[in-house]
Formats: C-alpha cells, structure tokens, sequence
C-alpha cells in the first residue's frame, strides 16, 4: 500500500469506528454529503461511469472479477459512487456484507482494490481532496467486506 494511503487507511479506520452508526450498508455507511460538490468533482454521473469502467478494466482486479459482462457491475459500482458522492442516483444492488460472504475477502484484498480505486481517480485528474473524500466514505465499508 502506498505510504500516503496508509496514514488515510489507519485514520479512516479510526473515523469509521466513530462513524458506525445504523445507516444502511448498501452503501457507505455515513450519512449523505451535504452538497454535490463531490459529485461535481468527480465529473457526475458520466464521470463516475468512465471511472468505473477504467477501475474494472485494471489488470489488478482480474484475479477477484472474473471475466464475463463486467457492464452490470459497473452499473452498480456507479450508482453507488453516485450515491455517496451526493449525486442524483439511488443504489438498488445488493448490501455489501452478503453480496462479498462466502468471497474470503483479505484485508491485504480490499486495500488492492483501494490502490486501483485511487490511480484510476489519479489518472482522471480528480482533485486530491475530491480523491480522499472519497476514499473516506468507502473506508468503513471494510468492516461488512473483510471477511477472511
Ligand atoms: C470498497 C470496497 C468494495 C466495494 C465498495 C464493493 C462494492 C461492490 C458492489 C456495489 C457490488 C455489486 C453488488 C450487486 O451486484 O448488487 C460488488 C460485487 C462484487 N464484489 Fe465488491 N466491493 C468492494 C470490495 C471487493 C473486494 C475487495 C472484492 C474481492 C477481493 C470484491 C469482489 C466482488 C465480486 C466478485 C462481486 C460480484 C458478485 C456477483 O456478482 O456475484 N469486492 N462489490
């Protein structure tokens, strides 16, 4: 893991305990931002989008997903993202803890995935605060996906 993303991970894993709450896990689970600025900074929902299509299109990922229509889950991860990012979109797929059980999902695993997420930002030229932000609502997710 980068080193920059290593202090965020261990203040974000902090932030998240304070976070939980009893928000739904079907996205992030804190609260809505409360603007769209994220949202506006990420490009909206065609910038979501392309960004997702790049971060699923990362060699990296290939051993977690598999070959095949990657279309439905980039539907999802955008609807998602959208979501968090204060955007018009509501996410309608599965919750993050059943949907990745069974999976023997490693720390090390989503900290990879963290690593695609934030070149793929990086190459797109979001800005670095935009970028942590976030990271920042997806952080606590780590708790209904880490499973191994
Ligand atoms: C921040 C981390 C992650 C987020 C936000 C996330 C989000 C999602 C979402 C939104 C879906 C689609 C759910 C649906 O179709 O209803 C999904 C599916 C999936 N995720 Fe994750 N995920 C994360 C981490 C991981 C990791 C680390 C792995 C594997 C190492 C993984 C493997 C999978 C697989 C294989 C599917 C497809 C399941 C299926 O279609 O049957 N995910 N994820």
């Amino acid at each position: 893991m980068k080193p920059t993303l290593l202090a965020l991970s261990l203040a974000l894993t902090a932030l998240g305990t304070l976070a939980k709450t009893a928000l739904p896990t079907s996205s992030s689970q804190l609260a809505a931002p409360a603007d769209d600025s994220l949202y506006q900074a990420f490009g909206q929902k065609e910038g979501i989008r392309t960004l997702m299509v790049d971060f699923n299109a990362d060699a990296r990922l290939q051993p977690f997903f598999k070959d095949g229509d990657t279309e439905p889950l980039v539907t999802q991860l955008t609807n998602q993202l959208c979501q968090e990012a204060g955007g018009p979109c509501v996410y309608k797929g599965a919750t993050m803890k059943p949907i990745h059980a069974g999976m023997e999902i490693r720390r090390e695993d989503f900290n990879a995935l963290v690593d695609v997420l934030q070149d793929a930002m990086k190459a797109k030229g979001i800005a670095f605060a935009a970028q942590n932000c976030m990271l920042a609502r997806r952080a606590p997710m780590h708790r209904d996906i880490v499973n191994r």
